[in-house]
């Protein structure tokens, strides 16, 4: 049994797996299951089997991998795409490369190429690499068949485009959505030369390096960033902001978006962010350098006598309930105020609470018809709902402000 358990830590390490995150209870669990499969009455009979098998071996790492994801996944970092993607690539002719590492069963490379999609990008300019060490993940993900729950948090005119529901109630890609992500089985501590030949605008890694030991989840992410293109994307779970500070990176787009991006100098499109506005830090690049997620909620001191600068903190803490009553209090006292309106908006927005998102982002266009922002925030939440005219005339609103601007 120690030789095997120790056989299984190297397989482990291989994976650059965190030893304290997969305690021996699992990987004991993960043995007798395999035993159970294999048909052998003992661990000793099984490590007959096991330990010399490099199938079993790869058997024995499913049983460990942590495959859970699901559709349009924290949202967000989904919302930002639909609204970069018509400023900075529906009118490109090459195409718009996306990297989603891991991917486990396909659901985040979907959503990627869907959301792009659904801001008008062509599909023949979708392309989206998928990388994953699971090989029951992959074949899953080239099904491209789900359940109902793998598809419950995402909007539901985007679901029923893209995903028609069957008699058993799965829902399965179309397959000119499908096409467009090509599967990769790889270990992401060491990508082959196929993963990057061309740099990639989007790069998703997302609830991966959690689960990674320091050293690897560094050498992870080196390779990441030598693949992201000078004005791409870097997408991390909601955990693993703090991992990228030290690395040059901007945070950009709304509360929850966890995106980053290089120096405005190197971003794209090259125009100036206005000032003292951090709700309209969607695009352009924001010029704010990276904030880790502190551990504590508390307002910073330089903060505390600025109550919209408080709120944009506290959301950006993912603290959107006291975010969203300070910025009440400013409402209730300044009506006018846009940028209040428009934090709020988004706040509301990634709780989900569309109908008041939409009511903030009218109220700053009542007092502003040209704020930008609030218009590019109403045609993302049209496009969501499946209201694609709305949504052009938005957009195009937005498009007139921003030529004239
Ligand atoms: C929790 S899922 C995250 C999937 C997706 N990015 C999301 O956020 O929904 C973690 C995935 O990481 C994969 N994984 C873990 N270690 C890996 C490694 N060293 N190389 C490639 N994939 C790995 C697992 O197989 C699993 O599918």
């Amino acid at each position: 049994m120690k030789q095997m358990l120790a056989r299984v830590r190297e397989l482990c390490d291989a994976a650059g797996f965190d030893p304290s995150v997969i305690a021996d209870v699992h990987v004991d669990a993960a043995l007798q299951r395999r035993r159970r499969a294999r048909g052998a009455a003992t661990l000793a009979d099984y490590a007959t089997h096991f330990l010399d098998d490099a199938a079993e071996h790869a058997e024995i790492l499913e049983e460990l991998l942590v495959r859970e994801s699901w559709f349009f996944r924290d949202l967000a970092p989904f919302d930002l795409l639909m609204t970069l993607a018509p400023r900075r690539w529906s009118a490109l002719s090459e195409p718009v490369r996306a990297l989603s590492a891991p991917c486990a069963s396909g659901e985040e490379p979907y959503s990627i190429a869907i959301a792009l999609a659904a801001a008008g990008v062509g599909l023949a300019q979708i392309q989206v690499d998928a990388v994953d060490l699971s090989r029951r993940g992959l074949a899953d993900g080239q099904a491209g068949r789900y359940a109902a729950r793998a598809v419950a948090q995402m909007p539901a005119a985007l679901r029923a485009e893209w995903l028609p529901v069957d008699g058993d109630g799965h829902f399965t890609v179309k397959a000119e959505l499908r096409r467009l992500v090509r599967f990769h089985q790889t270990n992401l501590l060491a990508l082959p030369p196929t993963i990057g030949a061309t740099r990639y605008d989007l790069i998703f890694c997302r609830n991966a390096l959690i689960y990674l030991r320091p050293a690897a989840r560094q050498q992870v992410l080196n390779q990441l960033e030598a693949l992201l293109a000078p004005a791409g994307l870097l997408v991390v779970g909601h955990a693993e902001t703090a991992l990228l500070a030290d690395r040059g990176l901007n945070p950009i787009g709304p509360p929850g978006a966890f995106s980053f991006q290089r120096a405005p100098a190197a971003a794209s499109p090259p125009r100036p962010a206005p000032p003292a506005r951090r709700a309209s830090s969607v695009p352009p690049a924001p010029r704010r350098p990276v904030s880790r997620p502190a551990p504590v909620i508390d307002v910073a001191p330089q903060a505390a006598d600025d109550p919209l600068a408080s709120a944009h903190q506290l959301a950006d803490q993912g603290d959107y309930a006291r975010a969203a009553t300070l910025l009440e209090a400013v409402l209730a006292r300044h009506f006018d105020n846009i940028d209040a309106q428009h934090l709020l908006g988004l706040i509301r927005a990634a709780e989900g609470a569309v109908t008041e998102a939409q009511r903030c982002f009218q109220r700053a266009l009542y007092l502003n018809p040209t704020h930008q922002p609030s218009l590019e925030h109403l045609a993302l939440l049209a496009a969501r709902h499946g209201d694609s005219a709305a949504a052009r005339q938005l957009r195009r609103r937005a498009a007139r402000k921003d030529a004239e601007g």
